[in-house]
């Protein structure tokens, strides 16, 4: 028996975000990102920098491909994850790439498929509002942690960089991409 198949198997309910899940979502990314990043980052570095990456966004928040995820045992928000249209990284005008945003798993429920069902919901929502024969790319600026779970799902590495986040504070991130939709 391999060690998947010993995982406690939880059907996570994944819906789209609301504008009145804002403070749920807020408790959620300071609890993720406050615990987990630690790994990759310097304590100094995050006391400054996460006040301004722990904020669920409103263009997120009402977008209808930003998803929350609830434990279906006590409906609690265990992650939150999704993607929007972007301007691929490096490039001006043109054509628009489904660029992965702010994925985030509550510190206690890691490791359990939530990021995973995530990311199912989304490359359900893309593949089904691309156009058929799309060959666009997607993309996604991982924290240094995050990188091993989107090489999971077929995400490779294509540069690190850092992305300006507030005057003072550029944010260590990698630039990661999923070639077609295939
Ligand atoms: C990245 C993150 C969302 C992943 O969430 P998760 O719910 O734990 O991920 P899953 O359980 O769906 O993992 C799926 C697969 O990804 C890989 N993976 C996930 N976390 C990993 C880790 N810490 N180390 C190595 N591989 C990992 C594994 O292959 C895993 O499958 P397995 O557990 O069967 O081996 C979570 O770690 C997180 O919130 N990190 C902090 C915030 C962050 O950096 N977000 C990214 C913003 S760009």
């Amino acid at each position: 028996m391999s060690a998947s198949d010993t995982k406690e198997r939880i059907a996570w309910i994944v819906r789209p975000a609301k504008i009145e899940d804002e403070s749920a979502v807020n408790d959620l990314l300071m609890n993720s990102y406050g615990s987990l990043l630690a790994d990759k980052y310097e304590a100094e570095f995050l006391k400054k920098s996460l006040p301004l990456i722990t904020k669920g966004r409103e263009e997120l928040l009402t977008c209808g491909t930003w998803y929350v995820v609830e434990d279906p045992r006590d409906g609690s928000l265990t992650g939150c994850g999704g993607w929007t249209f972007r301007q691929p990284a490096n490039t001006e005008g043109g054509l628009k790439v489904p660029h992965l945003r702010h994925f985030a798993t509550r510190s206690d429920v890691t490791r359990k498929g939530i990021g995973r069902a995530i990311w199912n919901r989304s490359w359900q929502d893309i593949t089904k509002m691309s156009p058929k024969g799309d060959k666009t790319s997607l993309e996604v600026f991982s924290t240094l942690t995050a990188e091993p779970f989107y090489a999971s799902v077929g995400f490779q590495k294509v540069k690190e960089l850092t992305l300006p986040i507030a005057e003072g504070c550029d944010f260590p991130c990698i630039l990661m991409r999923r070639e077609a939709l295939s």
